[in-house]
């Protein structure tokens, strides 16, 4: 068995568990070492995960002192473009950063930069690639199962960028990763509502088209249900996808519904049930990375390219409510959007005082969410 690669994560949080879960459970990583500001979160890592890591308090530090093959940022999104950059800078063989990509545009290409200059292969976590139903209906769609696909539709909420950046990733994975050509949408936003730290709407709807005619529809916090996957409508078929099952209907299936629960290479659906998502996800968007690293592979199906698209789509929709006009990519303001629109006055919260949907995650005295009241700063 060749040597495993050497993991550091910066910020152990929620998703940093996943990505250990998923360096652990491909066999091919050794999660060394652990950055966060909080030691007790590094001892939860440890605990859960059965390691014996080294803890940074300075993940600067971890940069410099270990010999780190992988870094995984694992930080709130404002953060992902400091944290890669840094991580860039001392050359580690990839870095796997949490999706959004970043907090603008801007910065998500200074991570494409920073990466390339270094010679560091770069991977953004959109992990639902790696789900055999999204592969098993991308397949389906590939070979004409239901047609031309005429129209995705899903359901999102809790803000654009943290979950539907999922979705317009989705929506690119499924047709074979063909370009976005145009955005429209709009957002309201009266309350001055934040998603770990990133302004978001109160909700919004968007529509697309990509290169081929596909549209796609996200109505994001308008009361719909909730979930992860699409309903495809084709001209000769129909596909409904979650995180675990495929339903498929054309004449082949006699007009039914046909459903399948495709296992994945690490996990099995019936056996994990809701767990098999992240399970899975974590896994094999791990493998894929290490073949990348080691050469096994040409590329990633998480390559930055794919993630700077995905927030491109997000950011396309505010730019489209700024503008009042249909946004054609590639997107030329790099700047977020939703923020110039509430920092100018021409979105302005009517109803004042900010808060943060994520600020449960915040440990200690950290509860506001956004910024600690000045009193109470060191
Ligand atoms: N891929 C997915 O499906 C998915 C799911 C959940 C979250 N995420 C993403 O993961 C990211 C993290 O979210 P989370 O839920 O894990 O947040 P979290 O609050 O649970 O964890 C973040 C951690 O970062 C630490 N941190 C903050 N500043 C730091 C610094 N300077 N140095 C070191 N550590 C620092 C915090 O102490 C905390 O432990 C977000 O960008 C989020 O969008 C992705």
């Amino acid at each position: 068995m060749s040597e495993k690669l050497r993991v550091g994560v910066i910020g152990c949080g929620s998703m940093a568990q996943h990505h250990i879960a998923g360096y652990l459970n491909c066999g091919r990583f050794e999660v060394s070492a652990l950055a966060d500001l909080d030691e007790s979160a590094m001892e939860a890592m440890d605990a859960r995960n059965g390691i014996k890591s080294t803890h940074y308090t300075d993940a600067r530090r971890m940069l410099d002192t270990e010999r780190l093959d992988v870094v995984s940022v694992c930080t709130w999104h404002a953060d992902h473009a400091p944290w890669t950059v840094a991580a860039a800078a001392r050359r580690p063989k990839a870095i796997l950063c949490e999706k959004p990509m970043a907090d603008t545009l801007g910065h998500a290409d200074a991570m494409l930069v920073a990466c390339q200059r270094n010679g560091v292969k770069l991977v953004i976590g959109h992990q639902r690639r790696f789900l055999p139903a999204y592969t098993m209906a991308r397949d389906l769609i590939a070979r004409g199962a239901i047609g031309q696909v005429n129209l995705m539709q899903c359901f999102a909420g809790q803000g654009l960028p943290n979950y539907s950046s999922h979705q317009t990733d989705m929506f690119r994975y499924l047709l074979g990763d063909v370009d976005c050509r145009w955005v429209m949408g709009n957002v309201e936003r009266k309350s001055d509502r934040l998603e770990r730290t990133t302004r978001i709407e109160d909700s919004a709807i968007a529509v697309f088209e990509f290169e081929g005619g596909a549209r796609a529809l996200i109505l994001s916090d308008v009361g719909a249900p909730l979930y992860q996957g699409a309903n495809i409508i084709g001209s000769q078929g129909m596909i409904n996808l979650t995180t675990e099952e495929v339903l498929l209907l054309n004449a082949d299936t006699g007009g039914r519904w046909q459903s399948t629960r495709p296992d994945g290479k690490f996990f099995k659906v019936e056996a994990e049930g809701e767990r098999f998502e992240w399970l899975e996800g974590g896994a094999a968007q791990a493998d894929e990375l290490a073949d990348w690293v080691t050469g096994a592979a040409q590329t990633h199906r998480g390559r930055a390219e794919n993630g700077y698209k995905a927030l491109e789509m997000i950011h396309g929709i505010y730019e489209s409510a700024r503008c009042h006009e249909r946004v054609i990519m590639p997107m030329q303001t790099r700047i977020n959007p939703l923020d110039l629109m509430v920092e100018s006055g021409h979105l302005a919260p009517q109803r004042p005082g900010a808060y943060d949907i994520r600020a449960f995650l915040l440990r200690g005295e950290k509860l506001w969410g956004h910024e600690q009241p000045a009193e109470t700063k060191p």
